[in-house]
Order: structure tokens, then C-alpha cells, then sequence
């Protein structure tokens, strides 16, 4: 069974932990799309060219301990920006929405670019205040020292870049369920997912 789950939005606004939640829900694969970003950025901050950097990108790159560092993210964003970056990595991640079984990737242009045909779409929104304050706690539970303030600049900073750039912006594909979790428990956002895929799948029984 081919079946994708598309979920987009801005920084922090709780797609991963959305992802996981509904690929452990329905046994679905699950690709945190960030990652590679964050890991080509890695590859440039170390000295490596872009596109060399993307088109290199192996497993062990994946794993590094310091991608999720807020370092990381603004290196992600910046090159991400870049087309042929981003072209790099556009056949790794079709091919994983296709695998069989299902699949969950969560990003910024899932829906609108990688998988435009994906079963079900999400936009996964928050204010940028409970953003910011949620990537803090998540920072500072990792060791690193800053202050929400700060946080809350950069994470706009990014936004706005991922927003402005000419190739696959971030944007809600028109067909994607819309989801704030600005007020929403963990639980409440992912029952919320849980519920658009299952009547995605109830209405291919039909
Ligand atoms: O989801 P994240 O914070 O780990 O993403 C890091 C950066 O990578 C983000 O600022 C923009 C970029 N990105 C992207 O352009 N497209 C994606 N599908 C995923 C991430």
C-alpha cells in the first residue's frame, strides 16, 4: 500500500513530534525532511561545497548529535535557499513518500512540491510566541544557553527566509487540513492528525 502523509509549517510548530506520533499510530515510515537539511548544512559549515554536500549525504551524516543545535537550523535554512540543494535531495526523499507500507515526511514543501499527490496534507501552525517558546525548552533541555528573546528573533529570521525564497517556499498547499496548535495539547494536535488520515483511508474503502 502506497499511502503518504504530508506535513508542512513554520519552525517548532510540533510537525515532528505530529510525524512520529501518526507514523507509530498507523506503522508508517517517518522522515524528518529538516535532517537532511540540517546535515547538508553541517557539511558546508565543515568546509564542504553545497551540492557536493547534498549529493553525498549518507547515513552517518544523519546522525550526527549536533543537528538539532540552533546552529544547525540557521546553517538548514540557508542552504536550503539554494536550488540546486534542494534539487539534490528531491529523489531521496519521492522515493521514501513511495515506499510501501506508508510514509510520514514532515517539511516545508512536502505538500506543495515533493509530494503534490500525498493521500493526506497538513499545515501545522503555532504563534511565533508558543514557537519560540517550545524550541527554548527544547534547547535548553539539550544544554544550550539562550534566551527566549533571542529565540524568538531567529526563529522569525528563519521563517521569514524559508517564506521569501524564490524555490519551494514554505506555504500551505490549498488542499492541506490546517492545524494551529497554538492551543492544542500534543495529544489533542495529534488526534487531530490522526483524524483527517483516518477519514482519508476510510474514503478509499468506499
Ligand atoms: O524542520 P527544521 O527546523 O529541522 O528545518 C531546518 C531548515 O531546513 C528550515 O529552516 C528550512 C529547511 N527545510 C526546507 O527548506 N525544506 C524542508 N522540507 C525541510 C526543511
Amino acid at each position: 500500500m502506497i499511502f503518504t502523509v504530508a506535513i508542512d509549517g513554520p519552525a517548532a510548530a510540533g510537525k515532528g513530534t505530529i510525524a512520529r506520533a501518526v507514523s507509530e499510530r498507523f506503522g508508517f515510515a517517518c522522515l524528518d525532511t529538516g535532517l537532511l537539511y540540517r546535515a547538508v548544512g553541517a557539511k558546508v559549515a565543515a568546509g564542504m561545497e553545497p551540492v557536493a554536500a547534498a549529493k553525498s549525504l549518507s547515513a552517518e551524516d544523519l546522525g550526527r548529535g549536533d543537528l538539532r543545535s540552533a546552529a544547525a537550523g540557521e546553517a538548514a535554512s540557508r542552504v536550503a535557499a539554494m536550488p540546486e540543494v534542494r534539487a539534490a535531495l528531491v529523489e531521496f526523499q519521492r522515493g521514501f513518500a513511495l515506499r510501501s507500507g506508508g510514509a510520514v515526511l514532515d517539511g516545508r514543501d512536502i505538500g506543495t512540491v515533493i509530494c503534490p499527490d500525498a493521500e493526506v496534507k497538513l499545515f501545522v501552525t503555532a504563534s511565533d510566541e508558543v514557537r519560540a517558546h517550545r524550541r527554548w525548552l527544547e534547547l535548553r533541555a539539550a544544554g544550550e544557553e539562550v534566551s527566549e528573546a533571542r529565540v524568538l528573533e531567529e526563529l522569525r529570521a528563519r521563517d521569514a527566509r524559508d517564506t521569501a525564497r524564490a524555490d519551494a517556499p514554505l506555504r500551505a498547499a490549498p488542499d492541506a487540513v490546517l492545524l494551529d496548535t497554538t492551543e492544542l495539547s500534543i495529544d489533542a494536535a495529534v488526534e487531530k492528525a490522526v483524524a483527517a488520515i483516518e477519514e482519508r483511508i476510510g474514503q478509499g474503502r468506499e
